[in-house]
């Protein structure tokens, strides 16, 4: 029977409860290899010191700018903190291909002209605004205002920006329009400004979690146990950016990696890096169920081993996909069936849904459970007994069953007394930028 033995071959996508606890201790121990001094240089998850050391406290007030670089949409934002609300407005810029693959300076180029034309519409042109950077890709901070980048994840790949200062080159490319004047008040990644975002509603947030086109997870640390800390001393907390999308990179996740897995990473463009994230974000999920619809096929299983030219054609499964399938209702595959039909694959019957379904299942619920894991590893580490997750991304977003089966997850992976809520982020990590200049603003008038 084809179905009976697609639910055999994808048994290689369901992680036991060993399996997963074993990824609980060895993601541990990056985690404190990464915030060891003698340590971090070979340590795979980084940590990444944030220079953040103040959450939100709800008295921000003012006006800012804020850019958003690095998830599916590029955004330039403007905030208003005010006393019993705020107000946003936001445009979505196009970043085109052959600026993600381009030079640097025409990325930052092609940025500050966004920010000009944005303050133009909003008639603050002529003004000096704060402005808070979520740049959501690895990088060393040397400061609140100081990010060296490390690698280019998620696509990107532009020349002369890794080991240089993010912040600078989007300096340098105001400076060469000559018509904006800003403040850069500080460089934050999007798990952190979706914690700053979710803490500014609800105190009890102290991690913040992206799910989205990549992953990656940001929470408060003590500052006695960040051994490279060499930032203001006196304050007991301070935000760590971990990038844990880079674990697995030394081989940690081979023993439960697949062949989906291992062919994904050398087709993408940063073969052996992140392969986390790409076990679990949007940008390489839809193509995992690709890859295994297509072995199946093969192997006669699936659509009368016939596929179709856009099956065959590597990226074409969406990662949307796998949401509208499972939201189908069990019996129903209504979307199920245009997915497969905008696929070429009409043809297909009811058993093929159902296996395309599992399929989808199969690798969404790894994805979910690997996440629980990190997840979970961060609670068990901060010990607290009452934590809120801050979430955003849209595979979190959109999946109609990510949170669930995270709930129930983390529930079994935690120590018995800590209690934990999720929590989607309602307004992206634009306002997070926004706090971070906020509270930076609020700190440089303290100390002036
Ligand atoms: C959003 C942020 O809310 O979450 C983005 O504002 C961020 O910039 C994102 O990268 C993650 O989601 P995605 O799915 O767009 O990568
Ligand atoms: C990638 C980036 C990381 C970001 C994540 C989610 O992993 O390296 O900085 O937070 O994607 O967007």
């Amino acid at each position: 029977q084809a179905r009976d033995i697609i639910r055999e071959e994808c048994e290689i996508l369901h992680l036991t409860d060993k399996q997963i606890r074993e990824i609980m201790s060895r993601l541990h121990n990056d985690l404190i290899k990464g915030l060891g001094k003698d340590t971090h240089a070979t340590s795979i998850v980084k940590c990444w010191l944030t220079y953040i050391q103040d959450l939100p406290n709800g008295k921000e007030r003012g006006k800012f700018l804020a850019l958003d670089l690095g998830g599916t949409n590029f955004r330039v934002l403007i905030i208003n903190l005010g006393e019993n609300h705020f107000d946003m407005q936001s445009k979505i810029y196009a970043i085109p291909s052959h600026i993600m693959t381009g030079t640097g300076v025409a990325l930052f180029d092609h940025i500050a002209e966004c920010l000009a034309n944005f303050m133009k519409e909003h008639n603050v042109y002529e003004e000096r605004l704060a402005l808070g950077f979520t740049f959501s890709f690895p990088l060393k901070q040397l400061g609140l205002t100081k990010g060296i980048l490390q690698r280019w994840t998620k696509g990107f790949s532009c020349s002369g920006v890794v080991g240089e200062d993010v912040v600078q080159g989007l300096k340098d490319a105001i400076a060469r329009r000559g018509d904006l004047s800003l403040s850069v008040m500080g460089i934050l990644n999007d798990a952190t400004g979706t914690l700053m975002s979710c803490a500014h509603k609800e105190p009890h947030c102290r991690i913040g979690v992206i799910i989205g086109t990549g992953s990656n997870a940001c929470y408060v640390e003590k500052t006695e146990n960040c051994e490279l800390f060499d930032g203001e001393p006196g304050k007991p907390d301070l935000l760590i950016n971990t990038e844990w999308g880079a674990f697995g990179d030394d081989g940690t996740l081979d023993f439960v990696r697949t062949e989906f897995d291992r062919e994904v990473d050398s087709n993408s463009i940063n073969p052996g890096k992140q392969i986390q994230e790409k076990m679990i974000s949007g940008m390489y999920m839809g193509e995992l169920v690709r890859l295994a619809l297509v072995k199946f096929t093969k192997m006669g299983l699936l659509f009368g081993g016939h596929g179709s030219d856009l099956l065959f054609q590597r990226g074409s499964f969406y990662t949307k996909y796998v949401s509208e399938i499972e939201s189908d209702k069990p019996g129903d595959f209504t979307s199920c069936m245009e997915v497969l039909e905008e696929l070429g694959l009409s043809h297909a019957t009811e058993a093929d849904m159902a296996g395309v379904r599992h399929v989808c299942e199969c690798i969404s619920r790894r994805a979910a459970h690997l996440v629980s894991a990190g997840i979970a590893t961060l609670l068990n580490k901060m010990n607290e007994p009452r934590v809120t997750v801050g979430i955003d991304g849209s595979v979190y977003r959109f999946h109609p069953h990510f949170h669930t089966l995270m709930c129930e997850k983390i529930a079994q992976l935690v120590r018995p007394g800590i209690q934990f809520d999720l929590m989607l982020s309602e307004d992206g990590s634009g306002r997070g930028a926004a706090l971070v200049a906020a509270v930076a603003c609020r700190q440089r008038l303290q100390f002036a």
